[in-house]
């Protein structure tokens, strides 16, 4: 959850650096710091607590270097504080480490190797680091061979490490385990990134990193060298993203940008996988694995999550197959009994998600088929997964996840579509995906240019609780869970996502005067039911809100929505509900992209 760059033969290392952490921020954004060196002897470690901004007012002019290491953190071991941010450093001031993931036997390692050693931070890194300094000096080992010395004694689930060595000013070392790391060849200089994104000023060709690699790089040469020593080459793959997409523009927040991209991602999918004449273009080989399936397992975590819920009706309905979702989380160490012959589909923007990425590890031991739907090309869910299907969203950069929902609800319809037309469905066949994807688009437009009403929504009924409910049933009900999770991310107001029927079993006791409840009301069967449940919370003092379909609309009603198919209304009844958070947020003036406690990417269990 933490971010990392690294540059060597840059004498813009500084900037390189700054611009790169900066681009990560998502990724963790409690402390930052780079160490950065001239090759003429001179070198410079800056640490601040809070954000990249902070850090680049620490770095005066005179910092300078052509090879560097940076990082953002997330904290997991240890406060937030400048002692623990990174880059971490040895005793002997010679060796400089920035790390991604989770050491689990750093006590364990302290205890044995390091008990005479003074500490000056509470991490798992600094352990990794004063003992590749202890391996250095005591078995007179040179910087790589430490490094590997330290590396097969770490038990971790997850890491990623780039270090630097005093005695080679212009080498970086990198190795990681399940961790993203990537190597961005430049022209005469080389760079070292979490995430692509952070470094497509300087270069749009990545080399990807194996687990179990160590790799040692100058500013002229790659050297990749595999777990048994071995040297590989590979070939760098082109990142093909404009570095503009990443800006935000003339937007206040990243979230805004997001949501109002909504439309056209939607136009852009069915650009992408279907015909002129809206059928599927869906490999058919990934059909033909699904077709073979006895029942889908959705996997994912979050906003992702709640993706799948809405999944689940689009599979059942469309393709007649039975489907689960799971929590990732849970499903990893708790594994439900699976069918004859399950196929796994992992759902997960960024495509690093560890709690994700476990169950995945599992189900390619047992040998089972899966497609992973992500928006990150070559992340590791999309490589390590049988199948993947890109969601074509443009990077997503506000923690609070927007058009990557609405882009997997819409990819998982035109997936189950092309399955349910495999398979001979007839309702898969009267559903006209490209004209459903069509009114949503024009409807998702609709609702996004009502800010004005949804920020005085926001006002009346949010801005003065500091709880409140979102209710529905069904497809609903799932719609409901994400709308609740975007309030509590970002404004952090206590919501509960709820199934409206449910709330008269025990929940409802928590009703009381001026308590905001949003319901919401797409689905003709459960129409009267939820308003039912509405009046029953009104009953108790509930300040209610609508939002309706246009079709099941009545006098009174708060927020309609345009008419698309039923099962489709997620992709617009959630969008009020991510610009009713933002407001909320935005108005209690709050970091609306980075809400406190979060990070955008999840590369811890
Ligand atoms: C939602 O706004 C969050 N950012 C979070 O729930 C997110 O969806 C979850 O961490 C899963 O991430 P992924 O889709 O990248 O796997």
């Amino acid at each position: 959850m933490c971010g990392i760059v690294g540059v060597t033969g840059n004498d813009n290392a500084v900037k390189i650096l700054l611009n790169g952490l900066e681009k990560l921020e998502y990724r963790g954004y409690d402390s930052a710091g780079i160490y950065v060196n001239d090759q003429k002897g001179q070198d410079y470690l800056v640490k601040t607590k809070g954000r990249i901004s902070e850090l680049r007012s620490k770095v005066t002019p005179d910092v300078h270097g052509s090879t560097g290491i940076g990082h953002t953190r997330w904290a997991t071991h240890g406060v937030v504080s400048v002692a623990n941010a990174h880059p971490h450093f040895s005793n002997d001031d010679r060796f400089y480490l920035v790390h991604n993931g989770v050491i689990d036997n750093f006590q364990e390692l302290k205890a044995k190797y390091l008990s005479d050693v003074p500490f000056r931070s509470q991490t798992d890194t600094e352990v990794v680091v004063q003992l590749i300094d202890k391996f250095a000096i005591e078995d007179n080992l040179d910087a790589k061979a430490a490094f590997l010395k330290t590396l097969s004694l770490l038990k971790g689930s997850s890491y990623a490490f780039l270090m630097m060595d005093r005695e080679q000013p212009d080498t970086l070392f990198v190795a990681k385990n399940k961790s993203p790391l990537l190597i961005g060849v430049g022209d005469g200089f080389n760079v070292v990134c979490s995430d692509a994104l952070a470094m497509l000023k300087e270069t749009h060709n990545f080399l990807e990193l194996m687990d179990g690699e160590v790799v040692t790089i100058t500013p002229d040469k790659v050297a990749i060298q595999d777990a048994d020593g071995n040297a590989v080459e590979r070939k760098p793959f082109h990142v093909d993203m404009n570095a503009d997409e990443t800006d935000k523009g003339t937007y206040p927040f990243y979230m805004l940008k997001e949501v109002d991209e909504q439309p056209n991602v939607m136009r852009k999918l069915a650009q992408t996988y279907l015909s002129e004449h809206g059928e599927p273009q869906i490999d058919d080989k990934l059909i033909a694995a699904m077709e073979a399936a006895d029942r889908l397992y959705i996997v994912g975590a979050g906003t992702s999550y709640h993706a799948g819920l809405v999944g689940k009706r689009l599979f059942e309905n469309l393709a007649h197959i039975p489907t689960e979702v799971h929590v990732s989380s849970e499903f990893a160490y708790e594994q439900p009994m699976l069918s004859k012959k399950p196929f796994f589909i992992f759902l997960t923007q960024s495509g690093e998600t560890a709690d994700s990425r476990e169950v995945l590890v599992n189900v390619n031991d047992a040998g089972y088929p899966s497609l992973t739907i992500t928006n990150v090309q070559n992340s590791t869910l999309s490589r390590e997964a049988t199948y993947t299907l890109l969601l074509h969203a443009g990077p997503e950069i506000a923690v609070a996840s927007t058009k990557a929902y609405t882009a997997q609800i819409a990819l998982e319809a035109i997936l189950a579509k092309a399955l349910g037309e495999a398979t001979g469905q007839i309702v898969a066949q009267n559903f006209n995906i490209r004209q459903q994807l069509g009114l949503v688009a024009t409807g998702m437009q609709a609702i996004v240019d009502e800010k004005d009403t949804l920020e005085q929504l926001s006002n009346d009924y949010l801005m003065k609780s500091n709880k409140a409910f979102y209710i529905g049933r069904g497809i609903d009900h799932a719609v409901s869970l994400e709308a609740a999770l975007k309030l509590k991310e970002i404004s952090y107001v206590q919501a509960e996502g709820f199934a409206s029927g449910e709330l008269k079993h025990g929940t409802i006791a928590l009703i009381e005067k001026g308590t905001p409840v949003i319901g919401f009301i797409t689905q003709a069967k459960t129409a009267g039911l939820t308003r039912s449940n509405l009046q029953e919370t009104m009953a108790r003092g509930a300040k209610t809100l609508t939002i309706v379909r246009e079709s099941l609309a009545i006098e009174g009603d708060n927020l309609i929505l345009p008419d698309v198919d039923e099962m489709l209304m997620p992709l617009l009844s959630v969008v009020p509900a991510q610009l009713l958070a933002y407001y909320t947020s935005l108005n209690k003036g709050l970091d609306v992209d980075k809400p406190r406690n979060l990070a955008k990417s999840v590369t811890v269990e």
